[in-house]
């Protein structure tokens, strides 16, 4: 379907859509083309009319853990952005985990603060079971709402199929997640400490897409990469980190075939090194 037809079917129905939408803004690595056409839904309902447009779509959520490609991408590009409503232990997909992580454990709620530190949507966050050595989204999550057929359906924990850095969630679109929160008091301080250990050991405040490579079971990627003597190497305007070597790091001027031009030396060296194949942890757009 052309641009200009569906942009005029969703005009109609009142959402904005903007064409060859620059993407780099709306990723944490700042990098990346434009997408043919963009749409940030304010509701289920529009959401909704954007997918039955029956044409090719991608769900942006805080645009952590991806990288899009300079050429950017066909197809349109929903950013759930405006859907970040909470009501109590009910979060949007489209909230901002940071905040939400931060809100709950003010409140006195514990539950999400493994998940300290974490760029993501809640949506995103659970569509990949985000987290770390401190615990998954998966772990307290109760049930969650996806978009199928054009209408609403929850699925339970256990139809969702969390794993290690993954859901059996597939294309499906998540609109929102019903956490387990409990009273805690102890949240705080577990959220203060944890954010600084992540602040010790990683580059935070930069221009990176959180960790590259998944840990290869009983491994970390982060040492492979170091023990190969790949901390600082760079290629064009991007960097391995020296402080985690699992993170790459955007200089600002860094280009996604820089990225994936690095990803590939690191992989080879990796490989010849240690005879390990390191699998991407983001996703490539
Ligand atoms: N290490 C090195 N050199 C490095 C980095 C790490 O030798 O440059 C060593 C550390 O000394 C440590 C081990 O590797 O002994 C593990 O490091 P770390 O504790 O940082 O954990 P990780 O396995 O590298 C995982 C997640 C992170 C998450 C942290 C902390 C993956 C791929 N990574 O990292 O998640 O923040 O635990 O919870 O699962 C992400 O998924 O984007 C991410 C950053």
């Amino acid at each position: 379907m052309a641009v200009a037809t569906i942009e005029s079917g969703l005009r109609e129905k009142g959402l904005l859509v903007r064409s060859e939408e620059p993407l780099w803004p709306h990723t944490t690595m700042k990098i990346g083309g434009p997408a043919e056409w963009f749409v940030e839904p304010r509701s289920i309902e529009e959401l909704a009319a954007v997918v039955e447009t029956g044409a090719p779509l991608r769900v942006l959520g805080s645009g952590a853990n991806l990288l899009v490609r300079d050429a950017g991408i066909r197809g349109g590009v929903v950013r759930l952005n405006r859907m970040n409503r909470r009501h109590g232990d009910y979060v949007e997909a489209g909230a901002n985990l940071p905040t939400l992580v931060k809100e709950t454990v003010a409140e006195g709620l514990g539950g999400l603060e493994g998940l300290a530190g974490i760029p993501a949507s809640v949506g995103g966050a659970v569509a990949m079971n985000a987290g770390g050595r401190h615990g998954e989204i998966g772990a307290v999550v109760r049930s969650v709402d996806v978009l199928e057929g054009g209408a609403v359906r929850r699925l339970a924990r256990e139809e969702i199929g969390f794993r290690y850095r993954g859901t059996a969630l597939g294309e499906r679109i998540v609109l929102g997640a019903e956490l387990v929160l409990a009273p805690d008091p102890l949240a705080v301080e577990k959220y203060d400490e944890i954010l600084a250990a992540k602040k010790a050991t990683q580059p935070i405040g930069c221009h990176n897409s959180g960790c590259m490579f998944r840990n290869p079971t009983g491994m970390h990627a982060g040492r492979l990469i170091d023990e190969s003597g790949l901390k600082g190497k760079r290629v064009g305007g991007a960097h391995v980190s020296r402080r985690h070597a699992n993170f790459i790091v955007n200089d600002g001027g860094a280009t996604a075939d820089d990225v994936l031009r690095l990803v590939d030396h690191v992989r080879d060296t990796v490989r010849r090194k240690f005879g390990i194949d390191l699998e991407l942890e983001i996703v490539v757009w």
